[in-house]
């Protein structure tokens, strides 16, 4: 084995936490797409994808070390918001958190000195950078629109033109 036990383990956690994502986006889909935000539900179904595509990087990135993927339960998402905002927010949130787990992945590839999966997880850190602005935005946009019915509508349309 090529790769260290202790960040084999922590890959695999880290692959969990992407498809825990990947699971919490599509429920959010599944609650816009319930709720008439058609957009929005696009929107988060292209996020989920791209959270697939980040475990399946992790995923691969341990096999071709040596290491073995040892996947686990994925928890149930949440399946209920109070509005349109608060899955916006959550979705925030998600992307800090996730964020913060990305820090500490390069902190132990670090003091591991573990150089090839510190070079790997550098993707991820400019990833989540992008990922922390786009969900932001979404989150200041639809709050500066004050409940208007129409902003929120053109908004919506907006959100489901992501390729
Ligand atoms: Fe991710
Ligand atoms: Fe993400």
């Amino acid at each position: 084995m090529i790769i260290k036990e202790k960040m084999e383990k922590a890959l695999n956690k880290q692959i969990n936490v992407e498809l825990s994502a990947f699971y919490l986006y599509l429920s959010m889909a599944a609650y816009l797409a319930f709720n008439y935000r058609p957009g929005a539900a696009h929107w988060f179904t292209m996020q989920a994808n791209e959270e697939f595509k980040h475990a399946m990087r992790l995923n691969d990135y341990l096999t071709t070390r040596g290491g073995k993927v040892v996947l686990t339960a994925i928890k149930a998402p949440k399946n209920q918001w109070k509005t349109y905002l608060a899955v916006l927010e959550d979705a925030y949130e998600e992307e800090l958190k996730v964020s913060a787990l990305i820090n500490d992945l390069v902190d132990l590839a670090k003091s591991e000195h573990d150089h090839a999966t510190e070079v790997m997880l550098q993707w991820f850190v400019t990833e989540q950078v992008e990922e922390e602005d786009s969900a932001g935005r979404n989150v200041e946009r639809l709050k500066s629109m004050k409940n208007t019915p129409n902003e929120i509508m053109i908004f919506d349309r907006e959100l489901g033109t992501r390729k």
